[in-house]
């Protein structure tokens, strides 16, 4: 179906050009005069000095074509030269009558639908999960949605850090504690053990006591840095343990992410691009980019435009290990020949910025890429405290998501067993699934590349710009559409008519941005967009509520169409809140 924008649209520039002048000129917007009209078209204004001509006469020749038209029922030529748009309400009522009939309520899916990989997530395999890597996996889940929303073929991927010196330590620490394993006895030839020789919270013990240790002691840090050496050479007892970390953080992540409500479809790793590296780097050399600087070896990646110096692309170290950058460029090898996407996208800390900028420009420069594959990477800000400072702990730690996630439950309980209206054995999972819309939308509403303050408080609270607002009003729905039945009511009956007060027309019209919303979000990447609509929908809802008596309206056929409102409102509420990843319960 044609969104409600481009059906004006076509109108107006229809008018345009019987008019005499180019149609292009006949866009529409939403009107940044709500007091005066709902839309306008500032055509006229941009087209006065091509056709040297007071924009106020253009308008006026363009309105004059739009007197009967089945789309408006004021148009308005107001100095120097707007056309101010009204809806007629009959034609907003048949509108939302398609709408509600389309299975995708509008949104067009895409005539060409790419193949785009999103890594997202991105978390270290054997540390646990902090709040830095929440964001990550928050807005890659989001846009993961909205772009197969939108039709296309999207594969989130985890790539978990698998392959760093954090494995080197936890082997290392392991060493020392219990010397006697099989795994480091070099001269063992049988099979190893199944069972791992640790459970989650020693491994996540193990982690940052060794990471402490290898701070103060030398020789401990070189002995961690020689074990990911021999792990990366293939010693097998250490491949081995690696194998069992693997089973038993990947476990542990899983869970996690579901608790998150966030899915991938790959779990890769770092490792797995490991055997593309000694090709690729053969190749760079081979075709002279490659070359080495000081020992190591480098790809120029700088720039002539560059405002300020980009330093060239290391592949290699003297002592010939790999790098972050080369794990990087060897898994866009892997992901090329696997899938050949149209795009990959990456969610990280906008401090790795420099980073990502080396990966892209040297991956199209040796052509590991199609000119137009494109690379993106979505670098995001920090997520702060009340204090403005990074969240901590209480006693100024790194938060552990787990945690985080917990106190926010432990929040949304309080607040809904307050509210009587919950009987007690939903309110533990109701407050999972209120504490989730709380934190993800804290997060959404924000633009993703700017720093946001974390606060409980606000983020938990029912009214002002917040997930638990948005999920209030879903079950207000839910709650006045079930009475509805109870009274013997039957959904989708009936149609919709043309809106009677200002607050229906108003919550009517909010429902027709969804197909804008969801494109635009997808085209800038943008769940916030989503976040600043469905605030405006629930607000435009609410005040419909308290001015309407609904289910004791007496003419049924007003009463039912009140019902589609309300239906179609919902569907719109929940569609929205499923992109960015979370959903509402029944009652809260
Ligand atoms: N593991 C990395 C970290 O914790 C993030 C990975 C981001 N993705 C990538 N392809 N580099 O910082």
């Amino acid at each position: 179906m044609k969104k409600l924008m481009e059906q004006m649209a076509l109108e107006l520039s229809g008018a345009f050009e019987k008019a005499g002048y180019d149609p292009s000129y006949g866009k529409v917007t939403v009107s940044s005069r709500p007091d005066l009209c709902e839309f306008q078209c500032n055509g006229a204004m941009a087209g006065a000095k091509k056709y040297k001509k007071a924009p106020f006469m253009i308008a006026e020749d363009v309105a004059a074509l739009l007197k009967d038209t089945r789309l408006f029922s004021a148009v308005e030529v107001v100095k120097p030269g707007f056309i101010n748009l009204k809806v007629k309400e009959e034609f907003l009522a048949e509108y939302l009558e398609e709408m509600d009939r389309d299975e995708k309520l509008s949104v067009s899916a895409a005539e060409q639908p790419k193949t785009i990989i999103i890594d997202y997530g991105g978390p270290n395999v054997a540390k646990p999960l902090h709040v830095g890597h929440l964001r990550s996996a928050i807005i890659g889940e989001s846009l993961k949605r909205i772009s197969r929303y939108m039709g296309h073929h999207v594969i989130g991927d985890v790539h978990l850090g698998d392959w760093g010196l954090q494995m080197g330590l936890i082997i290392t620490e392991l060493k020392y504690r219990k010397p006697d394993l099989v795994y480091f006895d070099e001269a063992y030839e049988g099979a190893y053990p199944e069972e791992a020789p640790f459970t989650i919270s020693e491994l996540e013990e193990i982690y940052p006591c060794a990471s402490a240790k290898s701070k103060t002691d030398e020789a401990y840090k070189n002995e961690a840095l020689e074990a990911t050496h021999m792990l990366q050479q293939g010693r097998r007892g250490y491949m081995a343990l690696w194998n069992h970390i693997m089973t038993v953080s990947v476990a542990d992540l899983k869970k996690n992410y579901e608790k998150l409500n966030v899915f991938f479809d790959l779990w890769k790793k770092e490792s797995d691009a490991q055997p593309y590296i000694p090709d690729m780097v053969e190749k760079m050399k081979r075709d002279g980019f490659a070359y080495e600087d000081q020992g190591a070896l480098v790809v120029d990646v700088k720039e002539e435009k560059d405002a300020k110096e980009i330093p060239p692309c290391m592949l290699l170290k003297s002592d010939g290990a790999s790098l972050y950058t080369t794990t990087d460029l060897a898994t866009i090898v892997d992901r090329m020949k696997l899938y050949q996407p149209d795009a990959i996208w990456y969610l990280a800390d906008k401090r790795q910025e420099l980073h990502f900028t080396q990966v892209f420009r040297c991956a199209r420069k040796t052509g590991l890429v199609k000119e137009d594959t494109e690379l993106f990477f979505l670098g995001f800000g920090t997520m702060n405290g009340k204090d403005g400072k990074p969240f901590k702990t209480r006693d100024g730690g790194v938060m552990r998501l787990e945690n985080l996630i917990g106190e926010i439950n432990e929040e949304m309980y309080r607040k809904i067993v307050e509210n009587r209206s919950v009987r007690d054995t939903d309110a533990g999972e109701t407050a999972r699934q209120v504490g989730l819309s709380a934190i993800k939308y804290g997060d959404l509403s924000n633009q993703a590349t700017k720093d946001y303050v974390f606060d409980v408080d606000r983020f938990t609270s029912f009214e002002g710009n917040t997930g638990p607002y948005i999920l209030y009003t879903i079950v207000r729905i839910k709650s006045i559409l079930r009475r509805y039945k109870e009274e013997g009511g039957v959904l989708d009956t009936g149609r919709f008519l043309p809106a009677q007060s200002g607050v229906e027309k108003n919550l009517m019209l909010q429902l027709t941005g969804f197909g804008d919303t969801v494109q635009s979000a997808f085209e800038e990447k943008a769940p916030h967009r989503i976040c600043a609509y469905i605030y405006e929908v629930s607000n435009a809802f609410n005040s419909f509520y308290h001015d309407t008596k609904i289910l004791t309206e007496e003419d049924p056929e007003r009463k039912q169409s009140f019902v589609r409102i309300l239906g179609l409102t919902q569907r719109v509420l929940e569609t929205s809140i499923d992109l960015l990843g979370f959903s509402a319960p029944d009652r809260m």
